[in-house]
């Protein structure tokens, strides 16, 4: 989950300019092309909310032939053959139908599902990217999650750009 500083994963207009940083940290690292390629060759299913799919959908599809599995309660159709909805029990989702199959299942977002798979203990893993700048207004990631939840720390990483990625574990005890 990209992030700004004071929590928001979405501007209000849904505008992503703000997602591209001109900031310069100089101890920053940059990572090149075939480094974020390497990295989403490891992930072999994405899960994500309709809303952060229908706005996939505007702003050009990033997920190739990846399977996408997109939580929605409406009838959505779609001629994508990866392109899978779901309704209902996501311990049922992840536990009977993804986790036999897929060994890295990413969860896109947006928050509402991303506070449910952390509320129902079904994510093992959470990374947030912290942009440099406070938006003010949007879409919360932790809008009351109202459970507490103790993190391992795992990772920290500063890039060039000024954003901070975060990632933690999430301690099942
Ligand atoms: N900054 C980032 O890294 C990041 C990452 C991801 C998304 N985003 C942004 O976040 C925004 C969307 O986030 P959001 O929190 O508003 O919405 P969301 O989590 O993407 O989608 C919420 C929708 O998912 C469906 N849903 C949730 N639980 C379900 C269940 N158990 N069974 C069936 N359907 C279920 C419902 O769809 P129906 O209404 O269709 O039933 C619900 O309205 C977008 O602007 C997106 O671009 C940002």
């Amino acid at each position: 989950m990209v992030s700004s500083l004071d929590g928001f994963i979405a501007k209000k207009d849904r505008s992503v300019s703000w997602l591209r940083s001109t900031d310069n940290y100089e101890k920053g690292i940059t990572l090149n092309e075939e480094d974020v390629e390497e990295f989403i060759k490891t992930i072999n299913c994405y899960v994500m909310g309709s809303r952060t799919y229908e706005h996939a959908l505007e702003l050009g599809w990033p997920y190739g032939a990846v399977p996408v599995i997109v939580l929605t309660h409406r009838e959505l159709t779609t001629d994508r053959e990866n392109v899978e909805f779901y309704s209902g029990d996501l311990a049922k989702l992840v536990n009977d139908n993804l986790k036999p199959i897929y060994r890295n299942i990413w969860l896109v977002g947006g928050a509402m599902i991303a506070k449910d798979f952390i509320l129902l203990k079904l994510a093992d893993d959470i990374i947030i990217s912290i942009m440099p700048v406070i938006l003010g207004d949007g879409i919360l990631f932790f809008d009351y999650i109202r459970q507490e939840q103790l993190l391992h720390l795992k990772d920290v990483v500063a890039y060039k750009d000024g954003m901070v990625e975060l990632w933690y574990e999430i301690k099942k005890e």
